[in-house]
């Protein structure tokens, strides 16, 4: 190795003592790993905020517990629910989207929609604890229409922008002649008194709910059958009164404080409100979405907020730039409205979605019509749906104008949002062939749209060590060991090649560690008897040194290089 790298490695060596101490703890307290040089890793969707408190992370996994624990006959389910806890459905990851959607019925008369109430509507619980109770579509409903589970991704940030600033892109009238005219779904919140003035809906796909609080006492009701402190009255199976009677046996609120004086539902908005907004990577933004903007896609999929700077929230919720490419309010959407009334929202109304872990939902819609395929068709087909009537048709017939350049550069820039960091091949795993393309980037010059950009965590226009200590966290952070140092000598293998030694299988491990991989027979040295091997498996896989997937000349140079007794 040369003397001037071996300089570079001994400067990352003293930055990386400190840091090794950090991922101790760091793998216990499951909060996002910091370095030296002042950029930190952007949490992976579904894990914790940044900068909560002890006592707070402490919430959040006590919180993603109850999220994902069962309920049972015992402890109150149903008698009709959908499932018997959130995790089933939101569960890509806990607490983010799923396939899984749930129906609502009713009646479209003239024009108006109603929700058959009095026949255990709009939402059809599909399942009961016993068979008597359980619910079905009723003859009289005209309308049932599917809703797809979103996901809660930094539901407390979310929560956390003021009415004020949703209510300031509103233009109910379209007085500004754009053809958008989306407004706010005011509610009054689960949890506030009659009087208490109206908030700005954000939660679902109808903007229909306010406050994480509200939404998880009317899942909590509305998806499992427990009543809670916020909604006290069991669903009656299709609204018969004496089936419920017959069937609910566990006293109301079925939802009481645990040892600690915390309910449930106050445990999972715990959860919710502590998970930490999806990456973005690379973290300059991308070409596309110069092309999203110039056809309008950022007029209801707007990118930047900012949250409330009130003293009473979290120093990790509090005053944050955030990136959730949504305006939160609803808008007409023509045929993708979901012909269901709720609250103030009508038939074709719909909440502009965010779209800061888009590249990992499948299906995406409300009603999960854009599935399956590839991301591009995916998206492809989620566009598509916003024409041809209603406030989006304009933006999807401008992207069905794009060349096919600028579609892919659009889909490119979507298929950033959510992407972790340094996850290059964007398969959700950090692995080699990240690593392989994250070294070779090494003194090039790139542009936003290269994968480089992807790997140059600090933005500074090149890839180099800072940003291979970046790398060590992520891929410590998923599984890989990153302190083996095969010659013990204080420079861990990864920094090694990254440095310049020769990785030929790329097994992470510098060859100049392996002297003796030729020696196939195992006998302390490369023979004739190891030639004959080689050559006996010359264009299999099974002598391949060099990682190219055959036996071949590669293989050939590194045995006859590495000669003789081993070292
Ligand atoms: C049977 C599947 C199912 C279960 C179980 C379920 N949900 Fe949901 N969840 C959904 C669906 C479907 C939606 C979209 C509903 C809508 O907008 O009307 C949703 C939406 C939400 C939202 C709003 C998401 C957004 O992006 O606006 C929150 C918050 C939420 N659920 C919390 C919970 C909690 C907390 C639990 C457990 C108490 C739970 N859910 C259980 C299916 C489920
Ligand atoms: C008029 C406001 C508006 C405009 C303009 C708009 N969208 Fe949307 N977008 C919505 C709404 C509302 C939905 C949800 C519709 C539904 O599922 O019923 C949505 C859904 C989506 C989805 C699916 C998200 C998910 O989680 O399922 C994608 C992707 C998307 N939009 C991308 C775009 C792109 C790209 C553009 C520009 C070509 C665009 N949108 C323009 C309002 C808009």
């Amino acid at each position: 190795m040369q003397t001037s790298s071996k300089m570079r490695t001994n400067t990352l060596k003293s930055n990386l003592s400190p840091l090794h101490l950090g991922l101790l703890s760091l793998a216990v307290a499951c909060a996002a790993p910091a370095f030296a040089g002042g950029v930190t890793l952007q949490p992976k969707a579904g894990d914790p905020l940044l900068g909560l408190t002890k006592v707070q992370q402490g919430r959040f996994a006590a919180g993603r517990v109850s999220y994902m624990t069962p309920f049972g006959n015992a402890t109150g389910l149903g008698p009709v629910f959908n499932k018997s806890n959130c995790q089933s459905c939101h569960s890509n990851p806990v607490g983010g989207w799923g396939s899984i959607s749930v129906t609502r019925f009713g009646i479209e008369d003239k024009g108006e929609f109603y929700p058959l109430e009095s026949l255990g509507g709009s939402l059809l619980q599909a399942f009961a604890i016993s068979d008597p109770c359980r619910e079905t579509i009723p003859e009289e409903a005209t309308v049932t229409s599917v809703r797809v589970t979103n996901s809660s991704m930094a539901f407390g940030l979310i929560e956390a922008i003021p009415d004020a600033a949703i209510a300031a892109n509103a233009d109910p009238d379209d007085s500004n002649g754009d053809g958008i005219s989306g407004r706010v779904h005011w509610v009054l919140p689960l949890e506030a008194s009659p009087s208490s003035p109206l908030r700005a809906g954000r939660f679902g796909w109808k903007a229909q709910i306010a406050t994480v609080l509200s939404f998880s006492g009317d899942a909590t009701l509305m998806e499992m059958g427990i009543t809670n402190a916020l909604i006290g009255t069991e669903n009656a199976p299709n609204g018969d009164a004496a089936l419920l009677a017959s069937c609910d046996t566990v006293a109301d609120p079925e939802d009481t404080p645990d040892a600690s004086g915390f309910t449930f539902i106050e445990r999972v908005t715990n959860f919710q409100r502590y998970l930490a907004q999806p990456p973005q990577t690379p973290r300059s933004g991308m070409s596309g979405e110069l092309v999203f903007n110039a056809i309008g896609c950022n007029a209801c999929h707007v990118r930047d907020w900012t949250t409330s700077n009130s003293p009473a929230l979290e120093t990790a919720i509090r005053n944050k730039a955030i990136r959730p490419y949504s305006d939160f309010l609803i808008h007409d959407m023509g045929t993708l409205g979901d012909g269901v009334q709720d609250g103030d929202a009508n038939e074709l109304e719909m909440r502009t979605p965010t779209l800061w872990n888009l590249r990992t939902r499948d299906p995406m819609l409300h009603n999960g019509a854009a599935a399956g395929g590839t991301f591009a068709d995916r998206v492809s087909a989620a566009i598509a749906a916003h024409g041809p009537l209603g406030e989006g048709a304009a933006s999807a017939a401008a992207f069905a104008a794009l060349s096919a350049n600028d579609k892919a550069k659009l889909v490119a820039f979507l298929d950033s949002l959510g992407r972790d960091e340094f996850d290059i091949d964007g398969d959700r795993n950090i692995t080699m062939d990240d690593f392989t393309t994250f070294v070779n980037c090494q003194g090039s010059t790139f542009n936003a749209d290269s994968p480089c950009a992807i790997g140059d965590i600090d933005q500074n226009g090149v890839i180099n060590l800072a940003d291979m200590q970046g790398f060590l966290l992520a891929a410590q952070r998923d599984g890989i060991d990153t302190s083996l140092d095969c010659d013990n000598d204080g420079t861990v293998d990864l920094v090694e090649i990254f440095n310049g030694s020769p990785d030929r299988n790329l097994d992470g491990v510098p060859d100049d560690c392996a002297p003796c991989v030729a020696d196939f027979d195992g006998d302390g040295a490369v023979l004739a008897s190891d030639l004959a091997a080689l050559l006996g498996g010359w264009g299999s896989p099974s002598f391949d040194l060099d990682g190219d997937g055959i036996t071949g000349a590669g293989d050939l140079a590194t045995l006859l290089s590495s000669w003789g007794a081993c070292p």
